[in-house]
């Protein structure tokens, strides 16, 4: 990771309690800081001088019936600059400017002497704040009972949210009113498989919103390290949003040791939709890249043996006996096998046959290792030991096999959220992965956590999650990590956290469904903290038609389904249909193949929360570009200018679109394919219909022969 300016210009002052601004280095986002006359830490945030976050209150609840919250007295303040740029190991972009203006206050309890700092970040499109301990006699060890920051909002904005939840974020989102929160709770959780709610107006971050002017708003959170994940919990008759930290086994919200830090509490804004999808504040807010040979990490599409478990077709057991001895007792060769385990060699071969022959670097494999005979119905601390294949899964020669075609496998460990039976077995994990040649482990947390009463967002757990990917650096694995806390953009520390679930994937739409506006809500949501393994690509979604017992429909057309590999971030992208199903629609399948998975550049010309999201993406290293356009809960006609191409450049585009007659639920599968010559003056007029979209491959003319026989497009070939 390269600097390439840093300037940093510090100036400090001793205050008595009066009013602080800072402002951002354009002066469009200022935060006003000050104690208000009982000692209480107060914060308020504006934008282009409109009132953005009114004054809120800031600090702790401690147990031992102490806090942090008043009686606070100004030490000093101190300002800073700071500027530089960096790049990302993989990205967006090739170049991430950090630039902001940064205000210190120093507070401290006049009738404790305990010491409480409050950092904030304030940049052009947005700010962070953190609390800071710093190692003093009076503040030693603590435990949090709640951490009170107050985000007061200016309106009953529109938001786009999900309830809190200790345990999962896998809900489709409510659109509504801030003030209808509790009012659409009860049907915003019956649609999905619930686990821990705690609050009819908690909802979770990053939480989108809207206001009647029109000004898009952002909360979330920024380093989420040694520290419990943070929902929010709404006040709403005063509309004022309060932190709600993940609890421990015993109720309490942290156990923090001085020095030490919360992690970063972001507030995005911006009158321009598209800025906030561009914002790399997140990211920013993380620390420096902490590993130092990343030559090892690299981007990858991947296919799966894995729908066909999802859908109910196959299974990831290999019997459906349960072994009477222990697992690793047991010679699993005498059980009787059921008929319909996928992790086989020859239906592994067929999948690393298709998958190499289109080009895909990896394969994963779910269901190739004992234990998920014993696991379904069972929650219990022993469950997988990760290392035993199943009799008719031949790890070596199945890898020998992928390597020979030019592909590798993909590990999956799912841990039953049997988290300290992973993490003793994790070592000797990583270790066969080596030996065969993984580089990449898909990890899951499915199931109520052990040790019982630990929550999957509690800071018990997030010190897991990161135990796990920096123990997988020292083996140079990269990690994908399903069902596990929401990002913050610990990816740009540990770029081989590769990717993360942690929200509705395509798996619902063999459960049942997702709303039709899912995927232009999550990159203004989810994405925010990083990259989401949300497996694209489905073709069938008459889901019978792959197992005549589900009756699920994927409510998605095909041009959606590419249209997702540009809009949904990530250096790790599947294509998680079956290989049968590709093969009826090979033209459409072209896209899947071509797109890349990291990018010199990204513009986002088109986005509003839940209609639709246009990108153009510039591919690493070369200078062909992808554009995709997916569409939320209405038809959109997406207009569009291709002047970020090169001027003295001549381009051949792919454009892959719904039709008409297209339609998610009824002809899904209607596609057009357009192909002809484009440069920086084409203007491109595509309609769309309800979850549907486009998407464009623009391929760099090299050789003047390619263009023949093609015309240039006019402004509106789509219809
Ligand atoms: C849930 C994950 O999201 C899914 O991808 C995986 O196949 C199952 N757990 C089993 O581990
Ligand atoms: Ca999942």
């Amino acid at each position: 990771m390269r600097k390439f300016i840093v300037s940093i210009v510090a100036l400090a002052s001793i205050l008595t309690a009066q009013a602080e601004r800072i402002e951002s280095p354009s002066g469009n986002v200022s935060v006003d800081f000050e104690l208000s006359p009982s000692g209480e830490p107060v914060y308020s945030m504006k934008y282009n001088d409109k009132e953005i976050i009114k004054p809120s209150k800031l600090g702790y609840e401690l147990k031992g019936n102490s806090n942090l919250r008043e009686g606070f007295k100004l030490i000093k303040t101190s300002t800073s600059s700071f500027d530089e740029t960096w790049e990302p190991v993989w990205g967006e972009v090739k170049e991430i400017r950090n630039n902001y203006n940064e205000l210190l206050a120093e507070l401290e309890q006049t009738s404790t002497g305990r010491k409480m700092n409050i950092r904030f970040r304030v940049y052009d499109d947005g700010m962070g704040l953190r609390y800071e301990f710093p190692q003093q006699k009076n503040l030693v060890y603590f435990t949090v009972k709640e951490e009170h920051t107050q985000f007061a909002m200016t309106g009953d904005h529109i938001a786009w949210w999900i309830p809190g939840d200790y345990d999962t974020q896998e809900y489709d989102y409510t659109e509504s009113r801030l003030s209808e929160i509790s009012k659409y709770h009860d049907s915003a959780v019956s649609s999905n498989a619930s686990q821990t709610l705690f609050s009819p107006t908690g909802v979770q971050t990053a939480l989108q919103m809207k206001t009647d002017d029109g000004i898009y708003i952002n909360i979330h959170e920024a380093a989420l390290v040694d520290y419990s994940c943070m929902h929010l919990n709404l006040d709403e008759k005063n509309l004022v949003f309060e932190s709600w930290l993940t609890p421990d086994a015993e109720g309490y919200k942290g156990r923090l040791q001085t020095p030490c830090h919360s992690p970063w509490r972001t507030v995005l804004v911006s009158d321009d939709a598209r800025k906030i999808l561009a914002s790399h504040l997140i990211l920013n807010l993380n620390e420096p890249c902490k590993i130092e040979d990343t030559s090892w990490i690299k981007p990858v599409k991947y296919m799966g043996v894995w729908w066909e478990m999802i859908t109910g077709k196959g299974s990831w057991s290999y019997t459906n006996e349960l072994p009477s001895v222990k697992l690793d007792a047991c010679d699993y060769s005498s059980l009787k096998p059921n008929g319909t385990h996928s992790a086989n060699n020859d239906n592994v071969k067929r999948y690393i046959d298709f998958a190499s022959e289109h080009g895909f670097d990896q394969l994963l494999i779910e269901g190739w290792n004992i234990g998920w005979e014993d696991w379904f119905g069972n929650q219990k601390d022993y469950v997988f030991d990760f290392v035993t294949p199943y009799p008719d899964f031949d790890i070596k020669e199945l890898n020998e096999y992928a390597h020979s075609k030019g592909i590798r496998l993909m590990m999956h460990h799912e841990t039953s959220s049997s988290s300290r039976n992973y993490e003793r077995h994790l070592e000797e994990a990583y270790r066969l992965m080596n030996k065969y040649g993984y580089n990449s482990v898909k990890s899951g947390y499915v199931g109520n956590m052990l040790p019982y009463g630990e929550h999957h967002y509690g800071q018990w757990m997030n010190n897991h999650y990161l135990y796990c990917i920096t123990e997988a650096a020292k083996h140079k694995i990269m990690v994908n990590a399903h069902e596990a806390v929401r990002p913050t953009g610990l990816c740009r520390t540990y770029p081989n956290l590769i990717g993360n679930e942690s929200a509705r994937g395509t798996e619902y739409q063999a459960f049942g469904g997702s709303k039709t506006f899912h995927t232009t809500v999550l990159p203004f949501t989810r994405l925010q903290g990083g990259p989401m393994d949300y497996t694209p690509g489905i073709f069938e979604m008459n889901i019978s038609k792959i197992n005549p017992n589900n009756n699920s429909h994927a409510n998605v057309t095909i041009a959606n389904q590419l249209s997702l590999y540009c809009t949904m971030y990530s250096p790790l992208q599947m294509a998680a249909d079956l290989p049968e199903n590709y093969e009826r629609f090979m033209d459409a399948f072209q896209f899947i193949k071509d797109v890349p998975v990291d990018w010199d550049n990204s513009i986002y010309l088109e986005a509003e929360p839940g209609k639709y999201v246009t990108v153009a993406r510039k591919e690493k290293g070369t200078n062909n570009w992808f554009v995709g356009s997916t569409t939320g809960n209405a038809p959109h006609k997406s207009f569009i200018s291709l002047d970020f191409l090169d001027k003295d450049k001549k381009y051949i585009a792919t454009i892959y679109s719904d039709t008409k007659d297209t339609d998610y639920k009824l002809n899904p599968q209607a596609y057009k394919i357009v192909k002809g010559l484009v440069d920086y003056k084409t203007k491109l007029k595509i309609n769309t219909v309800e979850a549907g979209g486009y998407a464009i491959s623009i391929f760099e003319v090299n050789d003047k022969s390619e263009m023949k026989g093609l015309k240039r497009l006019s402004s509106s070939p789509i219809k």
